[in-house]
C-alpha cells in the first residue's frame, strides 16, 4: 500500500548529490538493506555508470523525488544518450534511459511503483514514444519494470543483464505527473 506521508517533487540541479547516492544504490542493487556500502567514489569512478547522473539538469533530463518530512528518499530520472556516448539500456537517441532507487530503510513501502509511475508520465508528457533501461537478470526490481509494461528486448548472458523497453505509444496513461 502507498505511503501518504511520502510525496513526490521534481528535481532540480540541487538535486544531483541524491540522484548519485540513489546511483550508487541501484549500482549496489544486490547489497541487503542493512549492509555497509563502499564508498560513493566506486560508483563515481566508473564512468558508465556516473554519466547517468553526471552535469544533472542538461536539456531532456526529468527526475522525480520521493520525500518524506523534507527528506529525500527515491528518485527515478530519465536521462537521454546519443549512439556514441550512453547507458547500458541504451535503444536509440530519442528513447531516454530510465534510473531507479528508494533509500533502503524505504523500501517495499509502494515508493518504487510511485516513482517509476511518475517518470513514465513524464516521459509522456514530453512526448517520448518509449523508455529503456537496463537491469540485471537477478534484480527485483524486473517485476517492478514488469508491472509497469517494461518487456525485455535483449539479453546479455554473460553480463547477467537485460535490456527492457516501455512502449508509450498506445493508450494515453491516466496518470498525471506529480500526482500522489
Ligand atoms: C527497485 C526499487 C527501486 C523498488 O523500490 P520499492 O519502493 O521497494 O518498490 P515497491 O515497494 O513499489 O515494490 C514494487 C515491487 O517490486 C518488487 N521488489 C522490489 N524490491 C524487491 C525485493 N528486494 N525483493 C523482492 N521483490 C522486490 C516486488 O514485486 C514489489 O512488489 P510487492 O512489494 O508488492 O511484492 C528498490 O528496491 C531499490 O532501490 N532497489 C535497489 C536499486 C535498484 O535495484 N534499482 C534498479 C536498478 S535497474
Amino acid at each position: 500500500m502507498a505511503d501518504a506521508a511520502v510525496r513526490l517533487r521534481p528535481t532540480t540541479p540541487a538535486d544531483q548529490a541524491f540522484l548519485y547516492a540513489m546511483l550508487h544504490e541501484a549500482n549496489n542493487w544486490d547489497l541487503p538493506v542493512d549492509a555497509p556500502r563502499p564508498p560513493l567514489a566506486v560508483t563515481l569512478d566508473d564512468e558508465v555508470v556516473s554519466r547517468y547522473v553526471d552535469g544533472w539538469g542538461r536539456p531532456g533530463d526529468c527526475a522525480v523525488v520521493a520525500e518524506a518530512g523534507g527528506t529525500p528518499v527515491g528518485a527515478c530520472w530519465l536521462r537521454l544518450f546519443t549512439a556514441d556516448h550512453h547507458g547500458w539500456g541504451f535503444v536509440a537517441a530519442d528513447v531516454p534511459e530510465l534510473g531507479i532507487a528508494v533509500a533502503p530503510a524505504w523500501r517495499r513501502r509502494g515508493i518504487g511503483t510511485r516513482l517509476l509511475a511518475d517518470a513514465v508520465a513524464q516521459a509522456r508528457h514530453a512526448g517520448h514514444l518509449a523508455i529503456s533501461l537496463d537491469v540485471m537478470l537477478e534484480n527485483p526490481a524486473r517485476v517492478l519494470y514488469e508491472r509497469a509494461g517494461f518487456r525485455e528486448v535483449a539479453t546479455d548472458e554473460e553480463a547477467a543483464a537485460c535490456t527492457m523497453v516501455l512502449d508509450l505509444t498506445g493508450q494515453p496513461g491516466a496518470h498525471q505527473p506529480f500526482g500522489t
